[in-house]
């Protein structure tokens, strides 16, 4: 079959796609399309992730970003209304592919949400508890990890007193530290966040923004924010969405002061909801 002629505004959109290198990239997202009952939500996303870096996703509300974020470690698995076009490779590898077990697919992308959810256990156990689904550490190695976590997160100091309190007694962004930890102490090359500060206050927020920007030594983020001034303090890079479509995908800094697209420009300067 003959390739559609290009429009002028697929070829302006593909012009505002900046192409990370595949040996820099991490995750890469090809042709992918999704519909929730027939209902598209994700239209032919094309875009590459590169890695140790922070990647934010923004566009205005019900524009995909969440079902984009999710699509990343499968969470639409168990939804049966949901369809899908295209691939999702993780380090070359297809995530749909048959020989990926899921479990494992989420240690290594790991997903923070936007409000914490921490389990109904002490601090130390909620850190422990992917540990001890793998099993085979010692209770030695096992609180060296947790706190490798809790210190990752930038709680340590504020916890290890009371490692063995309820997670619950926590303030909500002590919680959704912890809940970076958790996720954090499995190791994860991937942690997807999902406006992960829009619960939290002001202070909380910049705690988790620093975390951010510290955490890219350690592995590849892909931030959700409805914030575009969060969005430019903490990315590297940033893809605008919008309609289920990537808009435009540039160096922050770039994005934000020279946008390529009238679209773009229209949405970071509030002429856009
Ligand atoms: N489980 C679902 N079932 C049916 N439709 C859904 C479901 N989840 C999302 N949608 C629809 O898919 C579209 C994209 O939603 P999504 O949650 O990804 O947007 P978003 O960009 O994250 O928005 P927000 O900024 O409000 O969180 C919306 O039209 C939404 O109504
Ligand atoms: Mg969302």
């Amino acid at each position: 079959m003959l390739a559609q002629p290009a429009t002028p505004a697929a070829i302006a959109r593909r012009d505002a796609v900046i192409d990370i290198d595949p040996d820099a990239s991490c995750l890469e997202i090809q042709g992918l399309s999704l519909a929730y009952a027939g209902t598209p939500a994700l239209s032919d996303l094309t875009l590459r992730v590169p890695r140790h870096r922070v990647t934010a996703f923004i566009g205005p509300s019900g524009c995909g970003k969440s079902t984009l974020l999710r699509a990343l470690n499968r969470l639409h698995d168990l939804n049966e209304t949901v369809s899908r076009r295209g691939a999702i490779r993780l380090e070359g590898q297809e995530i749909h592919a048959p020989e990926v077990a899921v479990a494992e697919l989420r240690r290594r992308v790991g997903m923070v949400f936007q409000t914490p959810n921490p389990f109904p256990m002490s601090i130390y156990e909620n850190v422990a508890f992917g540990l001890r689904l793998q099993g085979g550490l010692r209770k030695r190695q096992r609180d060296e990890v947790v706190e490798w976590a809790l210190r990752s997160a930038a709680l340590w100091d504020e916890v290890k007193e009371r490692l063995g309190d309820s997670a619950w007694s926590l303030s909500g962004g002590q919680q959704q530290r912890l809940v970076i930890a958790r996720t954090l102490a499995v190791k994860p090359e991937v942690l997807l966040l999902d406006e992960p500060a829009s619960a939290l206050d002001p202070i909380s927020t910049l705690k988790i923004e620093e975390l951010i920007r510290n955490l890219k030594s350690q592995l590849t983020l892909v931030l959700v924010t409805h914030n575009m001034q969060q969005a430019a303090r903490v990315s590297d890079y940033t893809a605008f969405l919008h309609g289920g479509e990537l808009v435009e995908y540039a160096p922050t800094d770039a994005l934000f002061t020279n946008p390529r697209l009238a679209r773009t420009e229209n949405y970071i300067t509030g002429r856009m909801a």
